[in-house]
């Protein structure tokens, strides 16, 4: 089956001096989505940045057209609700969390999603998806982390590919329009094999901001994918 493939830079990569160059040139080098990685020093260790700085991205992420480019939040935070809620205020398309860092997945998703964004859940190398057992028809986004969260520049982790098609599966089976994306140590070399595994939208962080020509990068990863 034809499935819609999107790049999603993650701006963790970028040159934080120059963030809204940064996400202007890769929108314009052809990026589908802006990934948003936010990290709070506390579940994961690393700190990046609030609504605040997603607000100010906002602008910047629109292409030539005028059309917005989807802010995809990914919040590496622990608790959740607070924060979801100032990123969807802050302009987020996307909220994605991670199931253990909220004591009430179900409420956190219903929260997300009545603030008029899309939900998504994330799931760390060693976390098993039964939770997607009680919730899949009511996220819009499943996120497979194929590193482990905190850092940009990590060698991607294999086992996320069986993560992956075990995602598919789900997705499949429950037949809604669910995003299977995945994050972490993504590049042009691999995207094809994370691809095959049944994903269509995919996080590339270092693999894109560690070059100078950002859509040299981005045409490469698409090569692979329609190859
Ligand atoms: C890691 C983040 C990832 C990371 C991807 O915690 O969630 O989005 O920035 O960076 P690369 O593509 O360099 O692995
Ligand atoms: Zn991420």
């Amino acid at each position: 089956m034809s499935r819609t493939y999107r790049i999603a830079p993650s701006i963790l990569s970028a040159d934080f001096a120059r963030l809204g160059e940064e996400v202007k040139n890769v929108v314009a080098a052809g990026a589908d989505w802006i990934h948003f990685d936010v990290m709070d020093n506390h579940y994961v260790p690393n700190l990046t940045f609030g609504p605040m700085v997603c607000q100010a991205l906002k602008p910047h992420a629109v292409r030539g057209d005028g059309t917005p480019v989807p802010i995809d939040v990914h919040l590496m935070v622990q608790p959740v609700d607070a924060l979801a809620a100032a990123f969807a205020q802050a302009g987020a398309s996307v909220v994605t969390f991670h199931p253990d860092a909220t004591a009430h997945v179900h409420r956190s998703i219903q929260a997300i999603r009545a603030a008029g964004c899309r939900a998504g859940l994330a799931f760390n190398p060693a976390t098993p998806l039964d939770v997607l057992d009680w919730v899949i028809e009511d996220i819009d986004l499943v996120l497979i982390m194929s590193v482990n969260p905190g850092f940009g520049g990590q060698s991607f982790i294999d086992s996320a590919l069986r993560k992956t098609q075990e995602a598919r599966r789900r997705i499949e089976a429950c037949g809604r329009d669910i995003r299977l994306e995945v994050d972490g140590g993504i590049k042009a070399a691999n995207i094809r094999a994370v691809a095959d595994a049944g994903a269509d939208t995919f996080v590339a962080g270092s693999a894109i901001f560690g070059q100078t020509d950002y859509k040299a990068v981005i045409d490469a990863m698409r090569a692979r994918l329609a190859g």
